[in-house]
């Protein structure tokens, strides 16, 4: 499964070939990329099948809870309205039989949902114009300051930035603090004129209660099946997990939709630039701070 994660397109032409060679179907997870593109091919289309949730906080949101699955391949497709339907049978053809065929659940989205979400359709392109253009404004200015790095977007992909994340790098910025004490720091200099900044995740999934202690599934399958018997969840076999969380924030969460917001993008950029100005001032205000640990030594939470 490929996830787009953060709007920004997964190098699904690399994971499809690897996949292709040891016969393995390709699912991608557009949920944070609808609209993103690779070379002017919509994301979600590129794999076997395309899942996204249409929960309310995605760029493309339904009123409340929903998702979606798209596919070429009918066999897929019919499959998955017998696991969403009770397990209803369907003919070749897409066509319901009346009975039940197997196991399955109710997945049904409500209607007033799909209809929010097939509305949102017609300014899907417009919203999203509008983030990238906030993202514009973000990475003129964070290219100008040594202290940030704005995410860097390979050539060929159109993201969508359902989250903006930037790098931090007080030693390029010459600054004596770590990066916790700097985190740290931005986060509650930022906080301070209301503007949130979140790690979003402190743990790589591995670090999650549910991994570490295999609760669910009667600690059967999938704990105990496939050789996983002996798998550790180490935290520590994540190192590019790890040092994006230490080293990078997102900006606008819990507030959705902050960087379509120019008025916001303006507030953020000012307090960006403010920071850099009085980089001394920071320094000292992180390095009195109490001692940083990494985000990962606290319980797994999100933002
Ligand atoms: C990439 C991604 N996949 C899956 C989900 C789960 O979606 P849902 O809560 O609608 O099942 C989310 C959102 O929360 C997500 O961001």
């Amino acid at each position: 499964m490929a996830v787009h994660l953060h709007g920004l397109p997964a190098d699904i032409e690399g994971i499809n070939a690897v996949a292709e060679r040891h016969g393995i179907k390709v699912i991608e997870d557009f949920s944070q990329a609808f609209g993103a593109a690779i070379e002017g091919r919509a994301v979600g289309g590129l794999g076997t099948v395309g899942v996204a949730s249409l929960m309310a906080g995605k760029n493309l949101p339904s009123a409340g809870e929903g998702g979606i699955l798209v596919t070429n391949d009918r066999e897929i497709r019919n499959q998955a309205v017998t696991l969403k339907c009770f397990g209803e049978k369907i003919n070749p053809n897409g066509s319901y039989v009346l009975s039940h065929s197997t196991m399955g659940w109710n997945y049904r989205i409500n209607l007033l949902s799909a209809v929010m979400a097939s509305q949102q359709l017609f300014h899907l392109d417009q919203y999203n114009e509008s983030r990238r253009d906030g993202a514009k404004v973000l990475e003129a200015i964070l290219n100008e300051l040594d202290l940030f790095h704005p995410p860097k977007i390979p050539e060929g992909m159109t993201p969508v930035y359902h989250m903006y994340r930037f790098r931090i790098d007080p030693e390029k910025a010459g600054l004596s603090i770590s990066l916790d004490q700097a985190r740290e720091a931005l986060k509650q200099v930022f906080m301070a004129e209301g503007l949130p900044l979140v790690e979003f995740q402190n743990q790589p999934l591995a670090g999650h209660d549910l991994m570490q202690q295999r609760v669910g599934y009667g600690r059967g399958c999938p704990w105990s099946c496939q050789n996983r018997e002996n798998m550790t969840y180490s935290i520590e076999d994540y190192p590019g997990a790890l040092s994006a969380i230490q080293d990078s924030l997102v900006l606008g969460y819990p507030a959705q939709a902050a960087i379509a917001n120019p008025e916001v993008v303006d507030a953020y950029a000012h307090c960006f630039r403010k920071v850099a100005a009085n980089s001394r001032a920071f320094e000292r205000f992180a390095r009195d701070l109490p001692a940083q640990a990494p985000p990962w030594n606290k319980p797994a939470r999100l933002f």
